[in-house]
């Protein structure tokens, strides 16, 4: 016998949610929030279908949201979902991986331990991961991060000859291959030091003579630094046409405008958090992944 499955989904993932429940043909129901006088936050989700169900939210500006989705899951139960999951196309807190200064936690171990409690399963896509491997290592329940690397070598493959892809610093090397390889577009990682949160440094590999169009490609954008630092040395180096590919968007209001001015001529990203930037679906990726795992808890 099939479980009944069913999507929810807060606010600002809905298209998100909508996009893969249209290819996995199940309904997708909103989760509303009230936010009290005080700051506290009254999640309400309704569900009439007992069976397993999939929480869509994406973790950035996550302290709030964190508890929210707690929240989802303990209703969900509530309410009979015999499997609740937690779809967070961007997860939060994964880059504190282990204590850089004496006096710091493990961000990434207390938010893993804290969602692998309340969910079943977890399923984001390109989680910020250095010095772990596999999710699994900070989730006590099940936990994939997806690569974005196909969509986005797909999506560069429909753009105009591309001289090269170019990852901002060593860590992204294996994945910059990865998505060039698959676009088949020449490939190249540049140095970076960051010498604070708003502050990078760059060193540019070797480019091709006449490299003049260059796609920058780069799991998150945060404060900018790194894209503005990585495109005002292609700038000097004589790059004329510079793109940006970024997974997740979390971008600061006037980050598109500052990127303009350093020179940046596209700025594109996926739709993990909902930006006007967003230009590639995650969708087919995250409803293949959500129907295999719908599919391997069917009863038989
Ligand atoms: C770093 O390892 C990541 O790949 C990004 O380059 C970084 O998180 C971007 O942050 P920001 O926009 O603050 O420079």
């Amino acid at each position: 016998m099939t479980r009944i499955a069913r999507l929810f989904s807060f606010s600002d993932t809905l298209d998100l949610a909508r996009a893969v429940g249209s290819r996995l043909e199940l309904d997708v129901s909103p989760i509303e929030v009230h936010y009290f006088p005080d700051g506290e936050s009254l999640v309400r989700v309704e569900c009439t279908d007992p069976g397993q169900a999939i929480v869509f939210r994406s973790l950035h500006h996550p302290n709030e949201k964190l508890i929210e989705v707690l929240f989802a899951a303990d209703s969900l139960r509530r309410q009979g979902a015999t499997e609740v999951g937690l779809v967070a196309p961007y997860l939060g807190y994964m880059r504190q991986d282990r204590v850089f200064r004496p006096g710091e936690p493990i961000s990434q171990r207390v938010v893993g331990q804290l969602l692998g409690s309340a969910f079943d399963h977890v399923l984001t896509i390109e989680a910020h991961l250095h010095r772990i491997r596999e999710l699994a290592e900070v989730f006590p329940c099940p936990a994939e991060s997806i690569s974005a690397a196909t969509p986005i070598a797909q999506w560069l493959r429909t753009q105009p000859k591309t001289d090269v892809v170019i990852g901002p610093d060593a860590e992204s090397e294996p994945w910059i291959r990865a998505i060039a390889q698959e676009a088949e577009i020449e490939w190249t990682v540049a140095t970076k030091v960051r010498d604070s949160d708003r502050d990078v440094r760059i060193d540019l590999p070797p480019l091709p003579a006449g490299t003049n169009r260059v796609w920058i490609v780069d799991d998150i954008a945060s404060s900018g630094a790194t894209l503005e630092t990585l495109v005002r040395a292609l700038k000097a180096f004589g790059v004329q046409e510079i793109g940006a590919v970024i997974v997740h968007a979390l971008l600061e209001r006037d980050m598109p405008s500052r990127l303009a001015e350093a020179g940046l001529d596209r700025l594109v990203s996926t739709d993990g958090i909902n930006d006007p930037t967003n230009v590639i679906s995650l969708a087919p990726l995250l409803a293949e992944s959500i129907g295999k795992r719908l599919r391997t808890g069917e009863d038989s």
